[in-house]
């Protein structure tokens, strides 16, 4: 089994991504920890809280972290995924209450622990809360057994500026931290995610699906303000499990992260020290088929 940390922003492709990561039985989910991203980070971190609720799993920690950006006043979120966050969806769930303690200290505390070689974080969000934790404790993330990164647009335009992708761009000097921090880094951008368009027909399947999880990922997808959704968050949990439906190249990936329009760019070097493998390919099919197989599991 593989011990992962989470690190989201829910978010409705991030609920799909904590589903699938849950009803996974070789993943060992330890904790989620929120960011400010979609919405601030105390809905984030309430819509993690009620999500692993809702999904049978009340034991997985969560903690809320960063509420903004670490060059900015103010988070950087966006009402794509509704102003909830969850689309508005009632999840018959009561919110409890979070973890008290910061979700860095918890990246932090997880990744000091024996247990930190073997760790894999899987982040979804923007990466201010890694950046927290690697900043408080330099090397700290070259200790963790791999980074997935949903973040970044590589040879396609960008979904928030024309070439920035939202969770690079809502913290372009965390994802600078990230990218130069020594980590193992897998990283999917938008060139990957771009491609996990759900069919209608997929959509209309789990809608069919009587169980409450299923219920409730097919309502908050009816509502999502993505024109062709897409399971942007659930690639960096696929790979994981399905390493094969994946194809990319390792490259030198440098983030924009000064002020200006440029912020958040990212582009992929091929001279200069390799940071990262870079994932572009996908199995679409092959995707949808392990996404619909795992949600039929949840309750
Ligand atoms: C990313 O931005 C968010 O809206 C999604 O949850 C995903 O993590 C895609 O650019
Ligand atoms: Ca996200």
């Amino acid at each position: 089994m593989t011990a992962v940390l989470i690190d989201c922003d829910p978010g409705i492709d991030d609920a799909l991504a904590l589903a699938l990561a849950v009803a996974s039985p070789e993943l060992d989910v330890r904790a989620v920890t929120c960011v400010a991203g979609n919405r601030p980070v105390a809905v984030t971190a309430t819509n993690a809280r009620r999500l692993l609720d809702l999904f049978g799993r009340p034991d997985i920690p969560v903690y809320a972290g960063a509420a903004r950006p670490l060059l900015y006043p103010q988070a950087r979120t966006n009402l794509v995924h509704g102003e909830d966050g969850l689309g508005g969806v009632a999840l018959g769930v009561d919110a409890r209450q979070v973890v008290a303690d910061h979700a860095a200290d918890a990246l932090a505390h997880l990744l000091l622990s024996p247990l930190g070689a073997d760790l894999t974080i899987v982040a979804m969000g923007p990466l201010t809360n890694l950046a927290l934790a690697e900043i408080r404790h330099p090397g700290l993330l070259a200790r963790a057994r791999s980074i997935h990164v949903m973040g970044g647009a590589a040879h396609c335009p960008g979904n928030v500026a024309p070439a920035a992708e939202f969770n690079f761009w809502a913290d372009p000097a965390a994802a600078h931290v990230v990218m130069t921090a020594g980590a193992r880094l897998e990283v999917f951008p938008l060139d990957v995610t771009g491609q996990a368009a759900m069919t209608p027909a997929w959509l209309a399947a789990l809608a069919a699906q009587p169980t409450r999880s299923a219920q409730a990922l097919a309502a908050m997808l009816a509502v999502y303000g993505e024109k062709d959704p897409l399971l942007h968050d659930a690639c960096p949990v696929a790979a994981l499990l399905r390493p094969q439906l994946f194809s990319g190249q390792a490259g030198r990936l440098e983030v924009d992260w000064r002020p200006g329009p440029d912020e958040g760019r990212s582009r992929l070097h091929q001279e200069g020290e390799v940071n990262a493998m870079l994932y572009t390919g996908l199995d679409t099919d092959g995707l949808l088929s392990l996404m619909a197989e795992r949600l039929a599991r949840l309750p």
